[in-house]
């Protein structure tokens, strides 16, 4: 069985990769190494002791996916590729539309071509109507408030057409929440360029004195202690998931779209929090005012993850916690380090 996986080298292809490896699949990896680096993909060789083949192009040039097609005998696409920083994708819309489009598009196109037909595709629970009723479901209202978000539900839209109009197809679209944590080696992880966006890489850079000092978005919201509250996944549960979703779609046809969550909420402080305790370091923070875009509380109905993929997270807040940590340690400065 061999997969082809693109955006291989990020944070959560890279994963998904070592266990996809470990479980005795094979893959082909495609990345234009945008957002990620080389090292990556050495790391995950050296972690699952396999050897596969490594291609660094865009996935939007269609002549080159066709030949990696032609090459290689596919059976599944999990389409990890595309980019990811909400506020890049603000001040960037066409950057945003046209690679995550076309990446999409292309790669459907160039399938059909060579009668693959299954496809897993990295949505996000960004693609979920603000103020939807928590935990929210699969059949909650959808609507984004940025580029970014509107991309995933373009594409969404897109694969939920392509497969009633080819109705043996397989699509399945997992809406991530808020992947966290790395390998338990350490040795693979998640390497933001620049500041980190997001909380924990923020956090991780805060204790190991890169960042002085974390900004909290916020402590008056309708929470248990006013802050932000998200549904936190670890990252190998996260590579499980496409894993799981893969032996799904070898099996059914027609399009899904799955939450992968935990189905629980922690607040910024909780995180803050258990960080410290976990791994008895101190994560200084100022309350700031609130990110605008920001909403109160996500987390995730998994219950469908749990029917239909017999998948269900089983890592708890403190291994996110120290996984993280444990990364960030041993590579200060990432895959540069
Ligand atoms: P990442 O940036 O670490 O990985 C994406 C990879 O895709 C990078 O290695 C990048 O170099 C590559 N890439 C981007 N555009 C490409 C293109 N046109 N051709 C080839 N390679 C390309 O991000 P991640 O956190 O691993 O996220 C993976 C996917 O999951 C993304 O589609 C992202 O939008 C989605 N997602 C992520 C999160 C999250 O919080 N991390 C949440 C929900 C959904
Ligand atoms: N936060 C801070 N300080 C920071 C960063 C974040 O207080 O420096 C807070 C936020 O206000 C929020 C929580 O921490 O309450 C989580 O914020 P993140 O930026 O880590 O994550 P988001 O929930 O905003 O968004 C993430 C991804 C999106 C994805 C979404 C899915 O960035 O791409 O999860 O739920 F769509």
């Amino acid at each position: 069985m061999k997969i082809l996986v693109t955006g291989g080298a990020g944070y959560i292809g890279s994963h998904t990769c070592v266990k996809l490896l470990n479980e005795g699949y094979d893959i082909v990896v495609i990345d234009n190494l945008v957002n990620s680096n080389e090292k990556a993909i050495d790391r995950i060789k050296e972690l699952s002791g396999k050897d596969f083949p490594f291609y660094a192009f865009d996935v939007c040039d269609g002549d080159r996916l066709e030949e990696v097609f032609k090459e290689h005998s596919i059976d599944c696409v999990i389409h990890f590729a595309g980019l990811k920083a909400v506020g890049e994708s603000v001040s960037k819309p066409l950057e945003y539309y046209s690679n995550n489009l076309i990446s999409t598009i292309t790669l459907c196109r160039v399938m059909a071509r060579n009668q693959v037909k299954r496809f897993i595709f990295s949505s996000s629970a960004t693609v979920y109507k603000p103020g939807s009723p928590m935990p929210v479901n699969e059949t909650a209202d959808l609507g984004c408030t940025n580029p970014y978000g509107w991309t995933k539900y373009m594409c969404e839209q897109i694969l939920r057409d392509v497969v009633h109009a080819n109705p043996d197809w397989s699509a399945v679209l997992l809406r991530y929440f808020n992947p966290i944590g790395a390998h338990e080696s350490g040795m693979i992880g998640e390497d933001p360029a620049g500041i980190p966006n997001n909380l924990v890489p923020y956090i991780t850079q805060t204790a190991l004195g890169r960042l002085e000092k974390l900004h909290v978005y916020g402590d008056d919201y309708d929470t248990h202690d006013g802050t932000g509250v998200r549904d936190y996944i670890h990252v190998q549960d996260l590579a499980k998931g496409h894993v799981d979703a893969v032996n799904y779609s070898l099996k059914h046809t027609g399009c899904e779209e799955i939450n992968l969550g935990t189905g629980i909420g922690y607040s910024v402080l909780d995180i803050v929090k258990a960080f410290e305790r976990v791994n008895q370091v101190p994560v200084p923070y100022v309350i700031d005012p609130r990110r605008p875009g920001d909403v109160a509380t996500v987390y995730a109905d998994a219950g469908k993850a749990k029917n239909l993929l017999g998948w269900q997270a089983e890592k708890n807040l403190d291994d996110m916690c120290r996984d993280s940590w444990r990364w960030q340690k041993q590579n200060p400065n990432g895959y540069h380090s």
